[in-house]
């Protein structure tokens, strides 16, 4: 692509807050005439907050980039709110159809093959795009009164943690877009899963919310991309442009400690020790049930083990406080793969930069 990164020249940011959709509409109409004068609105979803500008004007999305800091050949959501996207892409598989029957609104992306009114700067040069409608009333009602499909990447600067809260996106975003919009936390907590429709078989690129078991249930032959969970190598890259980059991460250092429960808080313990003794800020990521295990450092219960769903609403917040506390280190324990956990160790892995020690 042929713009270069510009120095962000600071704008006057509006924030709203929309306690009530219908009694503050007047706020979600001004931002949706924002996005289609071109400019770019911060808004929340149910996954995380989005930093939105007109899909189909590539002048605007490249404001999205330039306030992210984001690498240019990383790829944009396109958001929707109605199925109906034949102005969009070329042909819609069946898998697809199925798909977005079953779980649209909510937190699944569909790559398909773009048609051309979606301009480069979108799909940053490839011929496919991800579309998702999101659940959330805000985004929907942004969509329907801008009259746009609203490309939208996570609300943070890039590599941070994706905000799951107005404050968070206030903390990145102020001064750097036209507009944010503020509603309840996002609720599912880590970004959408991605599955590839133009691929055989349907391949997942990014875990999220929607589980694989969920996908498999509406088509058994959907794989995941291999390379998902391991650092990347020349040989095995992710398929997502964005899935290679160290991502989400803390000011920290974070280690992830992996194994046992019982061996984890024996490894955890000694570690912290270890770094307390040089003098060094420590925070621990656990869970409810081993909150009590621990009595140094900074201590932070990501939630209960039996509900990785809490796990994961918490998990970038979490690592966003470890920042505003200052530490040197975090020391997280690992999770199972199964369900959710998936996205969870996903998102852990890319923060911590790999760096796990299974016990
Ligand atoms: O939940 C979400 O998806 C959030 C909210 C705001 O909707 N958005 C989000 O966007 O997570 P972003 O930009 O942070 O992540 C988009 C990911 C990147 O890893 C990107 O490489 C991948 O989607 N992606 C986008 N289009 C793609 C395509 N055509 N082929 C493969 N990967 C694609
Ligand atoms: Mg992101």
């Amino acid at each position: 692509m042929n713009f270069k990164r510009r120095k962000v020249s600071l704008v006057k940011t509006k924030v709203a807050i929309i306690n009530d959709v219908r009694d503050d509409i007047e706020y979600i109409k001004e931002a949706g005439s924002v996005i289609k004068e071109g400019g770019t609105v911060a808004f929340p979803t149910e996954t995380v907050y989005g930093l939105g500008a007109d899909a189909l004007n590539s002048e605007a999305v490249k404001k999205i980039f330039i306030a992210k800091g984001r690498p240019q050949d990383n790829p944009l959501i396109v958001h929707v709110s109605s199925k109906d996207l034949s102005y969009l892409v070329k042909d819609i598989p069946k898998v697809a159809e199925d798909l977005m029957n079953k779980f649209w609104p909510g937190p699944l992306t569909i790559i398909l093959d773009k048609k051309d009114i979606i301009p480069d700067e979108t799909s940053a040069g490839l011929s496919t795009i991800g579309i998702r409608m999101p659940n959330n009333e805000i985004a929907l009602k942004l969509i329907e009164l801008s009259g746009k499909p609203i490309a939208a990447p996570s609300a943070n600067i890039s590599g941070r943690p994706s905000p799951t809260e107005v404050e968070r996106c206030i903390e990145d975003l102020d001064g750097r877009v036209d507009y944010i919009l503020g509603g309840d936390r996002s609720d599912i907590g880590v970004e959408s899963t991605i599955v590839d429709c133009t691929v055989e078989p349907p391949m997942v690129l990014r875990p999220g919310g929607i589980t694989l078991e969920m996908l498999r249930e509406v088509d058994a032959r959907i794989e995941i991309d291999k390379a998902l969970m391991k650092k990347p190598t020349d040989d095995l890259k992710p398929k997502a442009p964005g899935m290679k980059y160290r991502h989400y991460a803390p000011k920290a250092s974070l280690k992830i400690i992996r194994g046992k429960n019982e061996k984890t808080i024996e490894i955890i313990s000694e570690m912290l020790e270890n770094y307390i003794d040089k003098n060094n800020k420590v925070a621990i990521l656990t869970t409810d049930e081993n909150l009590s295990r621990f009595n140094k450092g900074e201590i932070i219960s990501l939630g209960s083990e039996k509900e990785l769903s809490q796990i994961a609403q918490n998990l970038f917040e979490a690592l966003r406080k470890c920042d505003d506390l200052g530490v040197q280190y975090i020391l997280c324990q690992g999770f199972e793969e199964d369900g959710v956990g998936l996205a969870i160790m996903n998102r852990l892995n890319k923060a911590a930069g790999y760096d796990i020690i299974d016990v």
